[in-house]
């Protein structure tokens, strides 16, 4: 069933894959060792990745010798993860419907996708089912509410003084980015030997960059709401912005944003 809050997402997603490849996938490639060991990825596993985007991950556990799959709800992320990954089979499929049979795979990873569909509980039976028993999952979120380099564009539209919008839907994920709340979930998912840590680092950035590539090419809902504003509303959360960016601001001219993430994983 399609809910405003899938609509949303699609919408949020379309046309964004170049831009997100760019800018937030550089942020994201931190989690994809932890996310693949957690889900004992090796040579000849049989590897599902979940919204797999410009497929990062996919990408590294083809390196090391997986059988993967993938799938994403945008056709143009779908396309640009098969164009990065040769071979690599895409499948542009909406969580929580599979287009697999039951057992399909012996691990399922997910790096922030979970947080993106509009019913967590619903998608995690669905991962299990296609998981042989004794299969693995393992899925990244980001800790909520964000901090670092996911408010800093949030931070700079409040200090602005810009309303946000009533129309820009909660994740429905949100009441579980926290460690023990995400662990639960995977656990009353029906998954043996849940478990969750907390995965914190820094991405060093050019603060300009950041600036284009997550708020003014549109990435995520602080890029949506930046661009639904008129030109000098956009120059005055950009000074904001650049006063707010001076907390992580490097020798070098450049910021290093802190990260905080999530990693839960299980045993079907
Ligand atoms: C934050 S990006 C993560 C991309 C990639 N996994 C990474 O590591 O950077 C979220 C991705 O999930 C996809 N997505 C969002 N909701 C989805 C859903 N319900 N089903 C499948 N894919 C979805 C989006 O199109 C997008 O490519």
């Amino acid at each position: 069933m399609t809910t405003d809050f899938d609509a949303y997402e699609r919408d949020l997603w379309t046309g964004r894959a170049t831009a997100y490849e760019q800018g937030f996938a550089k942020l994201t490639t931190r989690t994809i060792a932890p996310l693949l060991d957690a889900a004992r990825v090796t040579a000849g596993t049989r590897l599902l990745d979940i919204g797999t985007g410009p497929g990062i991950v996919a990408a590294e556990a083809v390196r090391r010798g997986a059988d993967a799959s993938a799938v994403d709800a945008e056709p143009e992320m779908a396309a640009t993860a098969r164009r990065n990954v040769p071979g690599l089979d895409v499948q542009v499929a909406v969580l929580p419907d599979l287009p697999f049979p039951d057992a399909a795979f012996d691990a399922v990873v997910g790096n922030f996708v979970i947080n993106h569909v509009s019913d967590p509980a619903v998608t995690l039976g669905e991962l299990r089912r296609v998981l042989r028993p004794g299969g693995r999952l393992a899925l990244t979120c980001w800790r909520m509410p964000g901090t670092g380099a996911l408010a800093l564009v949030r931070e700079a539209i409040d200090e602005a003084e810009v309303p946000w919008p009533d129309d820009i839907p909660e994740p429905p994920f949100t009441e579980h980015g926290e460690r023990a709340a995400f662990e639960a979930l995977v656990t009353a998912a029906g998954f043996a030997d849940a478990a969750a840590e907390d995965i914190t680092w820094t991405h060093p950035v050019d603060p300009e960059e950041w600036w284009e590539l997550g708020a003014l090419a549109r990435v995520g809902s602080n890029g949506v709401v930046v661009g639904r504003q008129d030109a000098p509303t956009v120059a005055r959360i950009k000074t904001a912005y650049d006063r707010l960016a001076t907390r992580y601001a490097t020798a070098d001219g450049r910021i290093a944003l802190p990260a905080h993430a999530l990693l839960a994983c299980g045993t079907r």
